[in-house]
């Protein structure tokens, strides 16, 4: 399974990587009674993002555990969901390299034992039903439900998520103040392409027109940021849409909202603390991305 050539070298750091529950808290065990463990939950297709996950969590942890799993309840889209790139061995060959301890790579019998179609219901209020979760109906839940179940098992002293995924993080920090757990919430920063680009493991679908275009959604957001003044913000939301739309995008949203519970914002007093978030379609990848703007 593995390229011998990309092994070689007088030092390999071998990861354990296990696949059953049974295994995974065995390790864990052992792991916990040396110190804290830091979880960078992924779908796979690592890229540079994923990484710099990884790097955080091992700078803080003693034990860095990360997790593959594309988990078919979080998918809106079917065609989405069959899709998305699956690049295993290239990424155990990643963690590998970044010292990463722990992989968990467990098969959907093992996350969801008795399906992943049931009722369970997170009552997030808002958060799941705006922005992402007006165009993609049902994903937060999915999120969530995937998630609890990693931190059932998992119970790591810190969970590592990326920043392009904003409202992601407000969910899952939701998630972990209903569910009670003790897990504290990291969100790292977006790492991007040299172009400005946000790192997705989606982006491998961009045609090569379709990649030249795509930094265009990030100069949408430093433009807004640059523009956004007191007062009524629909002149910049509208803008901003109008620019993506003319070059070929088919944006699902251009937004700004509060830091503070991502209530959506038409107006902005000048001062408090807001985000820009976008997402917006390029053929049939669907973009999004985020900037902090005050
Ligand atoms: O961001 C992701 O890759 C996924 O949504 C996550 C958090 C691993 C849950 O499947």
């Amino acid at each position: 399974m593995r390229n011998l050539a990309d092994l070689k070298g007088p030092y390999r750091f071998i990861m354990i990587i296990v696949k059953n529950i049974d295994a995974l808290q065995r390790h864990l065990d052992k792991a916990r009674a040396n110190g804290n463990i830091g979880f960078v939950p992924t779908m796979g297709a690592l890229h540079e993002g994923h990484l710099e996950l990884i790097r955080t969590c091992r700078k803080e942890n003693v034990q860095t555990i990360a997790s593959i799993f594309v988990n078919p309840a979080q998918f809106n889209d079917p065609t989405d969901f069959q899709k998305y790139p699956v690049t295993i061995e290239k990424d155990i060959l990643l963690l590998e390299k970044e010292e990463c301890q722990l992989l968990f790579l467990p098969p959907v019998e093992v996350i969801y034992p008795h399906g992943f179609k049931g009722t369970a219901y997170f009552d997030l209020g808002d958060l799941d039903k705006i922005l992402e979760g007006r165009f993609r109906p049902g994903h937060f839940q999915g999120v969530c439900k995937v998630v609890n179940r990693l931190l059932d098992i998992v119970q790591p002293t810190r969970l590592y998520l990326g920043q392009k995924d904003f409202q992601q993080c407000m969910v899952i920090q939701k998630l972990i103040e209903l569910t009670k757990k003790n897990t504290v919430v990291r969100v790292c920063p977006t790492k991007r392409e040299s172009d400005g680009l946000a790192m997705s493991s989606r982006n491998v679908r961009l045609s090569e027109s379709q990649r030249k275009t795509a930094p265009l959604i990030h100069n949408t957001l430093l433009r807004a940021k640059r523009q956004i003044k007191k007062g009524s913000l629909l002149m910049i939301k509208q803008e901003r849409t109008a620019i993506l739309s003319e070059a070929g995008f088919r944006p699902d949203y251009f937004e700004f909202a509060s830091l503070r519970d991502l209530a959506i914002k038409d107006t902005w007093d000048g001062e408090e603390k807001l985000v820009a978030l976008v997402a917006a379609y390029l053929g049939e990848v669907r973009l999004i991305d985020n900037m902090i703007i005050n």
